[in-house]
């Protein structure tokens, strides 16, 4: 069973993506600062997490991680306080190896001394990597900080970090993990977006509340890819119930960015569970693919993708989607947030390297209970 149960996919922001080892207590502080300016945290976005490098590079004297004295000079525990006190919630970053990536003293073999050390400082998520982990089975070492964070008795979320490494979606859930990674590091382009795409097919089955398979975390805002291709990145995201863990740095993004990243009828496709994480239900050829996720309500949501280099026309129909027997259905696009009704052909114009995301429901639903299960928030 998690150590920290996750009825839907964790939300929040990690230092990675954005600014590497170039952290400090004030980045952290400000960025809890507007993640709650911005409306963030009223969309679900809670987590905010400390990746790498927010070590001191030896322990105490009694064994104990530190915290760089330059980069956090009041300690973790006072970071954790602050964030708390926004009403957010503090991640933390280690690695199941004798070091962390970036050269700083690993847990193996010191799970016990350390996740009690992030249960004293009231962290409220691991991030757990696998660098410098001298060939030990993944299960064993993932498994012995599970069962030390769950011994802490405090609620902390688990997230596996192996980089898809021996299938974590067999032996997570085994280890307390609520959260796996799938694949490699994702970096700021379209070429590494659609990889990490591709390597979630066929993980479907693994995917459920409480157990996420994670494409890695977002890069949208910063500034690799055009809005286009982030507003797809964003869509495809969602439809696969991933962790949506924001990698930009909310204290400057464009007006563009904070409109992707706080769509609320996207964050309720991702953060809704209606059987399945999204799957790729076609591939037309030429980079032309439909993808699509059935909801709760008995709506599906479709993603026409157009990974070409040209605009071109993307089409499925209700009966592909699963969504036979009506003569009308109603479609709400989710980035225009128009509605349309079709008998069922469901076809759109997609730019190149973009995306267009629809909600198709039965006729009969009405536009109230279209709008069911998403986010009502009129004053981002
Ligand atoms: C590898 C992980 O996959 C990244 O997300 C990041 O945590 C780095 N390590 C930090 O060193």
């Amino acid at each position: 069973t998690p150590v920290t149960p996750t009825a839907t996919p964790p939300m929040g922001w990690n230092s990675w993506n954005h600014f590497g080892c170039d952290i400090n207590e004030s980045l952290i502080k400000g960025i809890a600062d507007s993640m709650v300016a911005n409306g963030l945290d009223r969309l679900g976005y809670k987590y905010v997490n400390i990746d790498d490098c927010w070590m001191a590079s030896n322990r105490d004297s009694s064994g104990h991680l530190q915290a760089d004295p330059t980069r956090f000079p009041s300690g973790i525990k006072a970071v954790a306080d602050y964030v708390h006190g926004k009403g957010l919630k503090l991640g933390i970053y280690e690695s199941a190896g004798t070091a962390t990536c970036a050269g700083r003293p690993g847990s193996l073999d010191h799970e016990t001394t350390d996740a009690a050390s992030f249960a004293d400082w009231g962290v409220d998520y691991l991030k757990y990597d696998n660098c410098n982990n001298q060939g030990r089975p993944a299960a064993q070492r993932y498994k012995t900080m599970g069962d030390a964070l769950k011994a802490t008795g405090r609620p902390i979320v688990y997230s596996l970090c192996n980089w898809g490494e021996d299938s974590p979606w067999l032996f997570g859930p085994g280890t307390g993990g609520s959260l796996w990674r799938t694949t490699g590091d994702i970096s700021d382009s379209w070429s590494s977006m659609t990889s990490n795409l591709d390597q979630q097919a066929g993980l479907e089955p693994f995917s459920h509340p409480g157990a996420w398979n994670d494409p890695d975390m977002l890069e949208v805002g910063n500034g690799g890819m055009t809005d286009t291709e982030y507003r797809a990145h964003f869509s495809l995201w969602a439809l696969l119930n991933a962790p949506l863990i924001l990698g930009n740095d909310l204290r400057s993004m464009s007006a563009a960015t904070k409109a992707i990243i706080t769509n609320p009828d996207v964050v309720a496709v991702d953060q809704d569970w209606g059987g399945s994480q999204g799957r790729r239900m076609r591939d037309l050829g030429g980079g032309l693919q439909v993808w699509a996720k059935p909801m709760s309500d008995g709506s599906v949501t479709t993603v026409l993708l157009n990974r070409s280099a040209s605009a071109a026309t993307v089409a499925t129909s209700a009966a592909e989607l699963g969504l036979g027997g009506s003569s009308s259905y109603g479609l709400r696009d989710l980035w225009s947030g128009t509605t349309s009704t079709t008998s069922g052909t469901i076809s759109s114009s997609v730019p190149s390297h973009g995306a267009v995301m629809y909600r198709v429901t039965r006729a009969g639903t009405s536009q109230a209970a279209q709008a069911a299960g998403t986010y009502q928030v009129s004053d981002l």
